[in-house]
């Protein structure tokens, strides 16, 4: 069921709280090294801004600890400053989330203006309430800190939309518990979700068939729920990166020094023998004596042993070409994972080629996960994808089809 956007709110004079998600990727020095977060947010912002609303911007940065000095790096100055730029209006950024100074900044607010509120997480209260793990009781002080934080923030404005994608997957304050503040009417998701929660319906609904899907990075466990979900729906299920050594364990061959879950190669098994038509591995790898630039390196077929004292870093060129030509069939694609440590330029090869390929099909090309869009950006060919999403983990439970109690607390259409 479609959600309610922020296109069926009255946004005129509305002073409108939009939690979005400007966690983007920075240098050492606190510079902005991706800004594609930002970007996405736009459309929501200057829908509201043309509407005759004004803006009060939640979201966090970083994973703060709660030492003020630690947590310097997380604080959204430079993020102002990017959106600023980018939006083409000021935005006022301010130094607290619910204190004096966010509380004035949001009273005087005008039509067609900005605040950015500090980093939501440096508030107590943005935390998921404790909860106490043998019993399930939840702690009465977090979860009053909690409730009276979310009141708070609700205090400042008038209206809540959701464009936060990225953080749909977690159940903080901002995200579920100040929406609920609200009267239904006046909560609504923003077209970046609403984009994102559309294109993950298609994937997991009614795909165009034939559906590919490419998974690549280093576990089978933290994949494997997605892909056993992910399955029906599929044509083909290619798979690569680290994870292929697990799955090459359990076809009985040995795998060298490369990474291996031993306690999951009965799971994939079992996953081969009931998926075997739908199952593609690598037909080989590059192997390499060391994890680093100046290693030695050379291909080997899947079909051999990997030698002790070597490691599997990427799939071979055959696979490149094997996985090519079955992108090329489809009619959808979504690819999650690096299929080869790719951060190393010598074992780039594999996920280079895998991203040429999807920007060379006319399929529905979609990419999820952040190390994913990193490629597709790195190989320059992010503009010729479908859609690059902006959840990291949001995407991934999403595919592995996770209900989430942020979109719960927003009304159907
Ligand atoms: C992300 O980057 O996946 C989101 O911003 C959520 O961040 P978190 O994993 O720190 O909750």
């Amino acid at each position: 069921m479609a959600k309610q956007t922020v296109r069926d709110l009255d946004l005129k004079g509305k002073k409108v709280l939009v939690r979005v998600d400007f966690n983007v990727p920075q240098g050492k020095d606190g510079s902005i090294s991706d800004d594609r977060r930002i970007r996405a947010a736009l459309p929501t912002l200057q829908h509201i801004l043309d509407q005759g609303g004004s803006l009060i911007l939640i979201s966090h940065l970083g994973r703060p600890s709660g030492d003020p000095e630690a947590d310097k790096p997380f604080r959204m100055d430079r993020i102002g400053q990017r959106l600023a730029e980018l939006i083409g209006r000021p935005v006022k950024k301010v130094d607290d989330t619910v204190g004096e100074a966010a509380k004035a900044a949001c009273a005087a607010l005008q039509p067609g203006e900005i605040v950015l509120l500090e980093n939501v997480r440096f508030n107590k209260g943005e935390k998921v309430p404790k909860k106490d793990e043998a019993t399930g009781s939840v702690d009465p002080k977090s979860a009053a800190k909690h409730e009276e934080f979310a009141k708070e923030l609700a205090s400042l404005g008038d209206a809540y939309v959701n464009d936060a994608f990225g953080t749909c997957h977690r159940d903080e304050a901002s995200m579920v518990t100040l929406p609920r503040q609200y009267a239904p009417e006046q909560r609504a998701i923003g077209t970046l979700v609403e984009k994102e929660v559309q294109i993950l319906a298609t994937l997991l609904g009614h795909p165009e068939r034939p559906m590919v899907a490419i998974m690549g990075g280093s576990k089978v466990s933290t994949k494997f729920e997605l892909i056993e979900n992910l399955l029906p729906n599929v044509d083909k299920l290619l798979i690569g990166g680290a994870m292929t050594y697990t799955f090459l364990l359990a076809q009985g061959r040995k795998t060298g020094n490369s990474l291996v879950e031993p306690d999951w190669v009965d799971k994939a098994r079992d996953l081969l023998k009931r998926a075997a038509s739908k199952i593609v591995l690598a037909d080989d790898v590059l192997i390499a004596n060391k994890m680093s630039e100046d290693a030695e390196t050379r291909y080997i077929s899947t079909s051999q042993d990997i030698p002790d004292g070597w490691e599997g870093f990427d799939i071979g060129p055959e696979t490149v070409k094997h996985f090519s030509e079955i992108i090329k069939t489809a009619k959808t694609v979504v690819w999650n994972g690096p299929v080869g440590k790719f951060e190393i330029d010598a074992f780039s090869k594999g996920t280079r080629g895998i991203a040429k390929a999807m920007a060379e099909s006319s399929a529905v090309t979609a990419i999820g996960g952040g190390e994913t869009a990193e490629a597709v950006d790195k190989y320059g060919v992010a503009e010729s994808m479908s859609h690059v999403s902006t959840g990291g983990g949001a995407f991934l439970e999403s595919l592995e089809g996770k209900q989430f109690n942020s979109l719960k607390v927003i009304p159907d259409r």
